[in-house]
């Protein structure tokens, strides 16, 4: 009997809904937030009342597309965190209600383990990653490095002491006038300019911790003093300082990998979250792969950022083990593995 699982998203300001089947994805709809925009980042007291109004279309939406009924679904998956609070008891108070409408077991996630584990949906792109790896989680309000030696058995062994990469490049973004999220944007115009024309101090953090406050003030104290020489310097020199940017990111996180690699002995190094489809991070570890011998693996993009898929398939794992949560369990801002 093939095994349906519905996942629902709703940790931050998108509200996604899918199906899958067995593993093989059947439907995968995101509700973006476009509100957000006009205020330069996320304003959690919108974001849950637009989950409110988002969440039934885009799971009956979800329904429709993978051709089938409710009463077919096996299990609800949910993310329980970590997340925005108002955000998360959205998505969780609906899939405890469907859970108890249709009678079928409720499976609680972990968002931030969720994007590894969409490497295991099966058309994620490359081939499944072995155990054990060293995953990467590089998004909006995250940046660890996770020793997984198997599917729930992950220990975080770095993460940012500050700043999460995403929320860099989103910060860094604003000072010259990106709109929100300005990653893609940086990334698009990096591609146009000199990578190497300005050079921004690289923090010293010891171990596999990372640090990027220092870096955004280091390049907003640099943008504001050449603006005083030249008003119209960002206009001028908008793809170069993306560029040089986007580049002194990828030199930080590329030197901490190859911390990584070295002391845990392990040479897969698995990416996960928004930031993994920035195209200066796969191009310089695919690049390196041979001369560092280590193997990358990216997620396709619409597994990079939030979205459900990579709910549904920890609940299929999860459904297979007999993982189940039950309806005292709360949403949990805060949520380590
Ligand atoms: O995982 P995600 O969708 O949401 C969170 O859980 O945070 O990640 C969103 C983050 C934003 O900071 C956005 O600017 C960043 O991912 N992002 C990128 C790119 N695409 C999205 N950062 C750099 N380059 C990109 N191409
Ligand atoms: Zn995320």
């Amino acid at each position: 009997m093939p095994i349906y699982i519905l996942g629902i998203e709703s940790s931050c300001d998108d509200t996604s809904a899918s199906v899958i089947c067995d593993g093989k994805v059947l439907s995968n709809l995101i509700a973006n937030q476009e509100i957000h925009k006009s205020f330069g980042g996320v304003v959690p007291e919108l974001a849950s009342r637009a989950h409110q109004q988002n969440i039934i279309p885009v799971v009956k939406q979800a329904l429709t597309v993978a051709n089938i009924d409710k009463n077919q679904l096996n299990a609800i998956a949910y993310t329980r965190g970590p997340g925005l609070m108002g955000s998360l008891l959205i998505g969780s108070s609906f899939s405890k209600s469907l859970s108890i409408g249709l009678n079928i077991p409720l499976i609680e996630v972990n968002h931030m383990q969720a994007h590894l584990l969409a490497h295991f949906i099966e058309d994620c792109g490359e081939k499944d990653p072995e155990f054990p790896f060293i995953g990467v989680t590089i998004s909006g309000g995250h940046t660890q490095i996770v020793m997984v030696k198997n599917y729930f058995n992950m220990e975080i062994i770095g993460e940012t002491l500050d700043d999460a990469i995403g929320e860099t490049f989103d910060k860094c973004g604003k000072i010259i006038g990106l709109p929100y999220p300005a990653g893609p944007h940086i990334d698009k115009y990096s591609k146009l300019g000199d990578a190497k024309k300005y050079i921004f101090s690289k923090p010293k953090v010891d171990g596999l911790n990372f640090s990027f406050s220092g870096l955004k003030t280091g390049f907003l104290r640099f943008v504001k003093n050449e603006e005083i020489k030249d008003l119209f310097f960002i206009k001028k020199e908008l793809n170069n300082l993306c560029a040089s940017l986007q580049n002194t990111i990828v030199e930080i996180l590329f030197e901490k990998i190859l911390e990584a690699i070295e002391k845990t002995g392990i040479n897969r190094v698995v990416f996960g979250g928004g930031v993994s489809c920035n195209s200066g991070i796969i191009k310089k570890f695919k690049e390196n792969e041979i001369k560092k011998k280590y193997k990358s693996y990216f997620p396709k993009f619409e597994y990079t950022t939030d979205n459900a898929a990579m709910i549904a398939i920890v609940g299929y794992l999860k459904y297979k083990n007999k993982d189940f949560s039950t309806l005292d369990k709360s949403a949990k801002a805060r949520y380590t593995f």
